[in-house]
């Protein structure tokens, strides 16, 4: 069967390379090997996950904060199986959702394992054992990621798990040991230590998400560990092992001293690779690295013309967003449009309470590049919105040229800090300076205000209500 474009893979990357390839006009397929659609974000990634967080920050709200809102409830129980079936529910109606847009936009979806026969031909495996081959001129390496394990570390995806099993737990664990403070590990860590779980982080670096702005993961740690949390940093994990119904988790700190530490779960968050097992690249001579798919920075062409690639699979940052604005980039360039992605404005989010957004450079990042920058910051406990609502935790903090003023860098971790990154987004987009946001209104009382305080801040420190 001809196509003009065939995508493999249907996560955020793949189907939005599908609907936009179609919109376009292309004739399109799109190939995935598991039977629903939405790849590891919609099924055991950014929505499960979300739907658990929301379904345990409530729990843990109506234990420890509604009394203080002069509401009193009996005693709260969480039902973590039911949990887990509502999360799965979510799940489904999202994959009936796209199910759905494929259907509108007339693509063509076929089940199965995709593989490279040559440049311009996919042999898909289905289930029943039968095989179909379609060919185009245009393919979409959209095959996403995977859960990065070590071998000593012992993955037997029932005691010693990673967070697709997390997502899944029938029991909350008593002592959940969490192997990496990045963002999976501060999102389902929080999800099991809001429902009464022990939860000890073993983390190599020296901080809780140790990519984003040290003044998050500082900030971040204070919350988690109101939680009751424990962490060991500078610390590696040499040996994990099941003994039934217990871990042990063996590591050495930076001084080379033994830690042993024993729960009833450990889980391993340490990163994703890339995903191109038995795609069978090297029929077709497509070059990786690492793992890693490389393209062309213009086009995300591999080097093998007509074969593009994607999302997860190829450098940048692991995001849903970040795979779907490359999904609309390359059926762009494939009808000879010039589209365009910032990639130094893909917003990180961590859905942690509070949570963390950022966007554009670091402070770290400025320093090791030299660039000459002012700090504004203004705190959530000084916005009345914020002391109505009872969510005092958390900054704003905004970075700006010294010289020119313009915004380089936001960083919050605050009560919906994921939805106000987008101002921050919009702002950089248009190149704004922080006395651009600063001279914007904003509706009070929001927690948006903390936005326009902090840049006032970074304006010659004119924050007015700090
Ligand atoms: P994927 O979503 O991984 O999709 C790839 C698809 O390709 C899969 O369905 C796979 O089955 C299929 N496939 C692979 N090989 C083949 C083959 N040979 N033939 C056919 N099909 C194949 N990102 C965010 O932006 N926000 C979040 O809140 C967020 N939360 C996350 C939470 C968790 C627990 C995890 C694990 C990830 C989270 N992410 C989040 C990251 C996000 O899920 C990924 O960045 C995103 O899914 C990448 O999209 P993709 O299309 O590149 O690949
Ligand atoms: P991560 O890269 O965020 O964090 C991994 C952590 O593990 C790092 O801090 C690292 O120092 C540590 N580590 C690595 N090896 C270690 C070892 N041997 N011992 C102890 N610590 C070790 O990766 P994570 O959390 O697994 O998430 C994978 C990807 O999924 C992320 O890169 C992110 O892009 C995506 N994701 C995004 C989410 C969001 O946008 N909200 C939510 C969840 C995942």
């Amino acid at each position: 069967m001809e196509y003009d474009v065939i995508v493999i893979g249907s996560g955020p990357g793949g189907y939005v390379a599908a609907i936009r390839s179609a919109q376009l006009g292309l004739k399109t397929a799109i190939i995935e090997k598991y039977n629903a659609l939405g790849g590891t974000c919609l099924n055991v990634g950014c929505i499960p996950s979300k739907a658990l967080l929301d379904s345990t920050e409530h729990y843990y709200n109506a234990v420890n904060h509604f009394e203080e809102h002069g509401i009193t409830v009996g005693k709260v129980k969480a039902d973590i199986k039911k949990m887990i079936e509502r999360k799965s529910e979510v799940v489904k109606k999202m994959n009936n959702g796209v199910n759905f847009l494929m259907k509108k936009n007339k693509i063509t979806v076929v089940n199965g394992f995709g593989s490279f026969i040559d440049k311009n031909t996919v042999k898909v495996a289905k289930e029943d054992g039968s095989e179909q081959q379609l060919t185009s001129k245009n393919i979409i390496i959209a095959t996403g990621s995977k859960p990065v394990i070590l071998p000593f570390m012992n993955y037997d995806r029932t005691r010693i798990i990673t967070s697709t099993e997390a997502l899944n737990l029938q029991e909350v664990p008593k002592h959940l040991i969490v192997i990496g403070a990045g963002v999976i590990g501060a999102e389902l860590g929080s999800v099991y230590a809001r429902l009464g779980a022990k939860v000890t982080f073993v983390e190599f670096a020296d901080s809780m998400i140790a990519t984003m702005d040290k003044t998050m993961g500082k900030e971040l740690q204070k919350s988690v560990k109101k939680l009751g949390a424990e962490f060991h940093f500078n610390t590696k994990v040499t040996k994990i092992e099941n003994l039934g119904k217990e871990v042990l988790v063996t590591a050495e700190d930076k001084d080379g001293k033994p830690v042993e530490i024993k729960g009833d779960y450990c889980l391993v968050s340490i990163g994703r690779r890339p995903y191109t097992d038995n795609l069978n690249l090297e029929a077709v001579g497509v070059s990786t690295e690492r793992g890693k798919v490389l393209v062309d920075e213009h086009t995300l062409q591999t080097n093998v013309p007509g074969i593009y690639a994607i999302g997860d699979v190829i450098r940048g940052a692991m995001l849903a967003h970040k795979a779907e604005e490359e999904g609309v980039f390359v059926a762009e360039t494939i009808v000879g449009q010039k589209p365009h992605i910032n990639y130094n404005l893909i917003p990180g989010v961590v859905y942690t309470w509070p949570e963390v957004a950022s966007v554009g450079k670091t402070e770290e990042e400025l320093k090791t590049a030299g660039v000459s920058y002012k700090t504004g910051s203004f705190p959530f406990k000084a916005l009345g919105r914020a002391t109505a609502s009872g969510d005092v935790d958390g900054l704003v903090k905004i970075l700006a040229d010294k010289a020119t003023d313009e915004v380089l860098g936001v960083h919050i971790i605050g009560a919906r800090a994921a939805d106000m990154i987008a101002e921050a987004v919009t702002a950089m987009e248009f190149r704004a300076s922080a006395e651009d946001i600063a001279r914007i209104s904003h509706a009070h009382p929001t927690y948006m205000e903390a936005v326009k305080e902090a840049a006032l801040a970074a304006t010659e420190n004119r924050s007015i209500h700090s």
